[in-house]
């Protein structure tokens, strides 16, 4: 069966990383987190002191961009990919709230942009691949043959987060969880590099009332009919 190149975008925390690396697992195709890749460089940013509060230093980061090394890992036990940042794990720490409550200010920089979307379409060349985020169909892969764009209310998104992070043993604050989902859509939204928005080919899907299963069916459905096409 000939190879194709799919992109999941949507808004925060609607499940898209679940879905897409459950139909990659399924189809046999290498799956990437791209938000991965823009937390990896928030995480940096953190502990290279580059952060003031909320304002980052975009000179100091511009220079030092290209000693940033993001990788992914294959878990044996879970055959989930874990993100390496310059060689070490960061899987767990990049899903903390200090770093989600910063990683739209990152992602809203041009030349980090530039630099991951760069890595994101080398490791895309080969076809084969799920990769989610938020500028894949529009801006990553523009031609790829299949384009789900994701949604949810923000009410579900946040419940969805608070419990993930309950599970994990973190602390969680419902109200906190709704403002920073809400504020991320805004941010994700309104910014002038390459703002989230559903491409004109691609396939709207609402999974507010879906269940897991029900949403695996109806994506190997559609990954059929692209790969039929
Ligand atoms: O999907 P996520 O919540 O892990 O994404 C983290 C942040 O990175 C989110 O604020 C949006 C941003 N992002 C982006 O701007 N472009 C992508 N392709 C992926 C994520």
């Amino acid at each position: 069966m000939k190879k194709i190149t799919i992109a999941i975008d949507g808004f925060s925390s609607c499940g898209k990383s679940t879905m897409a690396k459950d139909l990659a697992k399924e189809i046999g195709y290498i799956y990437i987190d791209s938000g991965a890749m823009y937390r990896a460089v928030t995480l940096y940013s953190i502990e290279n002191g580059l952060f003031n509060g909320k304002e980052v230093d975009t000179a100091r980061l511009k220079e030092q961009i290209g000693q940033i090394s993001i990788t992914f890992q294959l878990d044996e036990q879970t055959g989930r990919p874990r993100t390496q940042l310059n060689g070490k794990d960061v899987e767990d720490r990049i899903r903390t709230m200090e770093v989600s409550s910063r990683v739209s200010i990152i992602a809203a920089i041009d030349f980090v942009r530039k630099y991951l979307v760069t890595q994101q379409q080398e490791m895309g060349k080969a076809k084969g691949i799920v990769m989610d985020g938020r500028d894949i169909g529009t801006t990553v892969f523009p031609d790829a043959e299949l384009k789900i764009f994701v949604t949810a209310s923000p009410e579900i998104r946040a419940e969805r987060r608070y419990k993930e992070l309950q599970e994990k043993g973190e602390k969680a604050d419902f109200d906190e969880i709704l403002a920073n989902v809400k504020e991320r859509d805004h941010i994700d939204q309104t910014r002038a590099v390459s703002p989230l928005r559903r491409a004109d080919d691609a396939i709207l899907l609402d999974n507010s009332h879906l269940t897991l299963a029900e949403q695996k069916a109806w994506l190997i459905k559609e990954y059929q009919k692209a790969t039929e096409a």
